[in-house]
């Protein structure tokens, strides 16, 4: 006998409003001691959260400075490493657009790689072809939670002494050969957009690094380029983490792991219930994935996103429907359709599905089950 589970409700993509009211002792305790504090721009708050998150990372203290956003953390690295005009950056198209308006912003170009077919992420085989005398960084997007093939990302890299920038946004807690998400490259870049793995309540973002120099330039950069008050030794721009977002950050980082062991938790599930009826993600050898998002691939993509809003109220998304080789904003640099196979072919198949650390097993059961119902109303098998 089948059983049918939980009557009909909706399930959001995600519910910021319900995780605020779980941690709200916390989360008013550090905002009312900012804001008791008079002090709220490059304070003691955002020095302990740096510190602490680069104890979460597993990096010795100063090797993580704060700023303004995901976006500015790559911005940042890229001036760090001295990127200019000209300059070519390897990055995969399949990747929230703000890692490509970073790169563009410094005036360099991005060349794009293709993806795994697979793990959906960077596909280091890609890179060799791609380099030229005007190669100067690598940046690996960990997408959805999961961390690119680094041992054959940092191979190429250091056989034509590129640098690499590790894009983290997605990526906060995952894991490769047991070596945190922004600890392999020379920087790491990660955001604190709200949905996040960790998320400020506004915007934020970090860059870590691995040495005194990189630290305190990146200091610097944030500031105006300033290394006491009124001395601006580099170029600069205002890129800091504010106190409030440093410590909401602060009284959310001791729950990052529990959490994200709960993101696993539900995609497993997800996988166990739906892996006979659409293609579901693949977690690669030596990797912790941490689910930021959960995406499934199908041919039905379209009809299927609609009908689940229209006949379940659940809420799923496509991260992401255009590549950044075929976005308007980047034409000017002549990548037409058919340059990035793989990256085009699943760009129409992939279906993010609600994930996030306060969702149930009983919501993902309700997606699955009406998932099922939507495919044994088409054909009874795959889609
Ligand atoms: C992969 C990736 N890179 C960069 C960013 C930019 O981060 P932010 O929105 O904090 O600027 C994001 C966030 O959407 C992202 O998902």
């Amino acid at each position: 006998m089948t059983t049918t589970p939980t009557p009909a409700k909706s399930v959001p993509f995600g519910n910021l409003k319900a995780h605020y009211q779980d941690y709200k002792q916390q989360l008013d305790a550090a905002v009312n001691r900012v804001l008791a504090s008079g002090h709220y721009i490059l304070g003691k708050e955002l020095d302990a959260f740096e510190d602490q998150f680069a104890a979460f990372l597993g990096l010795p203290e100063k090797r993580v400075v704060g700023c303004a956003s995901g976006t500015d953390a790559i911005y940042l690295a890229l001036l760090d490493a001295g990127v200019k005009t000209g300059d070519e950056i390897l990055v995969v198209a399949h990747t929230a657009v703000p890692t490509i308006c970073a790169i563009a912003k410094t005036g360099a170009t991005p060349i794009f790689i293709d993806v795994c077919p697979d793990t959906l992420v960077m596909d280091p085989k890609d890179l060799e072809a791609k380099i030229t005398k005007n190669t100067k960084v690598i940046i690996p997007v960990h997408l959805y939670g999961q961390m690119v093939d680094m041992d054959a990302v940092m191979q190429v890299a250091t056989k034509h002494k590129l640098v690499v920038l590790e894009d983290c946004a997605q990526a906060t807690g995952a894991t490769y050969k047991g070596k945190a998400a922004g600890t392999i490259g020379d920087y790491g870049a990660f955001s604190f957009y709200p949905s996040k793995n960790l998320g400020a309540f506004g915007d934020g973002g970090a860059v870590s690094c691995n040495s005194d120099k990189a630290y305190e330039s990146l200091k610097m950069l944030r500031n105006y380029g300033q290394s006491k008050r009124y001395h601006h030794d580099e170029f600069g721009v205002n890129s800091r983490l504010d106190e409030m977002q440093a410590a909401i950050l602060s009284a959310q980082l001791p729950y990052v792991k529990e959490w994200n062991d709960k993101r696993r938790k539900l995609a497993a599930l997800y996988t166990k219930l739906l892996k006979d009826v659409v293609e579901t993600p693949v977690e690669a050898k030596d990797n912790f994935h941490v689910y930021h998002l959960y995406v499934i691939q199908t041919d039905k993509r379209e009809e299927l996103r609609e009908w689940l809003e229209a006949e379940a109220s659940i809420q799923a998304l496509i991260h992401y429907p255009i590549p950044a080789h075929l976005q308007k904003a980047y034409q000017h640099l002549g990548n037409k359709r058919g340059f990035l196979p793989k990256t085009e072919y699943m760009a129409d198949r992939i279906l993010s599905l609600p994930m996030h650390q306060g969702l149930t097993e009983d919501d993902v059961e309700y997606v699955c089950h009406k998932i099922k119902e939507f495919i044994g109303s088409k054909t009874g098998s795959k889609v």
